[in-house]
């Protein structure tokens, strides 16, 4: 490391960027050449040490505008416009260096934010924005540079692994879980981008523009979250075999890239089904080194400041700065209808005779096979109906929500027919 101090302006003293400050402070290397010159926060906290005697305090971010005396901002505020879009843009254009951990940012403005580097010989770094802990872009822009990676998938929402984890652990439905969440501070302040796969999305969105060099825009990915997934599922997913997981996945083949967040069915025996809790997981397929997988927190004060000193530090080293291109490629989107794939299926209908080939009527009419089904005779005080669970074999996505439209409109179908795609990972 050179000898001359590297400043840096901080902006947002939240979760993260508490924990930064304690990172900071407790770095194991203390002979660290970076100098805190500012520290934007709305909030009142407080920081009792030498390292932070000349460091100016500004209650508003936006006063880091006219502000100069820095080498790197961090901004740890987060939304994808307002006051950290305006700084972060304006710090690239007085060709000061970015650290973010702002995945709504970084997501939306991929090309912007690029067309910015280039201009103004300036570089943005984003490693905190994807799943905190783990160092899943560097594991993409740097380690895997000489594979072409084909495709990357994994959980990469702590909050609803959580849910959907401690559900079936603690046999609570969706609220209670989330409830627990919120009062350990896993899910954002408003947890709805954590479990309707907005999060995922913009964090795949992230995953795939970086590994396929294109912009792939958070709006062109088809999310589904797990604010609609029954305990009764999990459980019977678990005694067939298999976990649900909110999954993530983007793949190219030939210039065609698939984007797709959804809950599914994995069987126990893959890698990332294995993970609980909070914890996220990533697999990247790549030529060479075939499946790498990475597990960690996602989430978190400290293994996300981890990430974001990371940068900062890498920042610092003059050395081993570099460029990244702004020259994007064009994939063809690959639609969510023409996936190809299993499905868990579960009917709630009269217990009576002619549902299943009902049932199977459409199925064959949509080219679709059963592989699995059980019946359950279940009751309420009053009446008697049957929940069937069918999975199938693969078939295609626009088939099977045909076929289900079709089923649901039969006069023994009782609610809505729940279905989750299997995936058919090792
Ligand atoms: N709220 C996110 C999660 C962490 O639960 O994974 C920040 O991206």
């Amino acid at each position: 490391m050179s000898n001359n101090k590297i400043k840096i302006a901080i902006a947002g003293i939240g979760t993260v960027g508490k924990g930064l400050l304690d990172l900071l402070l407790k770095y194991k290397n203390n002979e660290t050449n970076l100098e805190i010159s500012a520290i934007a926060s709305r909030r009142k906290f407080k920081v009792e040490s030498r390292k932070f005697k000349n460091t100016l305090i500004f209650a508003d971010a936006k006063e880091l505008i006219d502000f100069d005396d820095y080498d790197i901002l961090v901004e740890l505020i987060g939304g994808d416009e307002g006051v950290s879009k305006n700084i972060v843009f304006d710090a690239l254009k007085k060709k000061k260096n970015v650290v973010t951990a702002n995945k709504a940012l970084v997501s939306k403005y991929w090309r912007e934010l690029h067309s910015l580097m280039k201009k103004n010989e300036s570089i943005l770094k984003y490693e905190a924005a994807v799943a905190g802990g783990i160092p899943i872009i560097k594991v993409i822009d740097e380690f895997l540079v000489s594979n072409r990676i084909k495709k990357i998938y994994g959980i990469l929402n702590g909050t609803s692994n959580f849910i959907l984890s401690n559900m079936l652990a603690y046999d609570k439905n969706f609220k209670k879980i989330l409830n627990d969440a919120q009062k350990l501070g896993y899910a954002e302040s408003d947890p709805s981008f954590d479990v309707d796969g907005t999060d995922t999305a913009h964090k795949l969105s992230i995953l795939s523009s970086l590994a396929f060099n294109y912009n792939n825009k958070t709006e062109n990915i088809k999310n589904e979250g797990i604010q609609n997934v029954e305990l009764q599922d999990l459980k019977i997913a678990d005694s067939l075999g298999y976990k649900v997981k909110l999954l993530g996945l983007t793949e190219i083949e030939k210039k065609k890239v698939k984007n797709f967040v959804y809950p599914c069915l994995l069987s126990k025996d893959s890698f990332i089904a294995k993970v609980d809790g909070v914890y996220n997981a990533i697999v990247v397929e790549s030529d060479f080194c075939k499946k790498s997988c990475f597990i960690g927190e996602g989430a978190g004060a400290h293994p996300t400041a981890t990430s974001v000193l990371s940068d900062i530090i890498r920042l610092s080293d003059k050395r081993i700065n570099q460029k990244k291109s702004s020259v994007f490629v064009k994939h063809k989107e690959i639609s969510l209808e023409s996936r190809f794939g299993s499905y868990y299926l579960r009917f709630t209908t009269d217990d009576r005779s002619g549902v299943i080939s009902g049932i199977a009527n459409q199925f064959k009419k949509y080219n679709i096979s059963m592989k699995s089904m059980l019946q359950k005779e279940s009751r309420t005080k009053s009446d008697r109906y049957a929940t069937i669970v069918i999975t199938t074999h693969s078939c295609f996505e626009k088939n099977m929500m045909q076929a289900l439209d079709k089923i649901n409109r039969l006069n023994f179908i009782r609610n809505k027919t729940v279905y989750l795609r299997i995936e058919d990972f090792k």
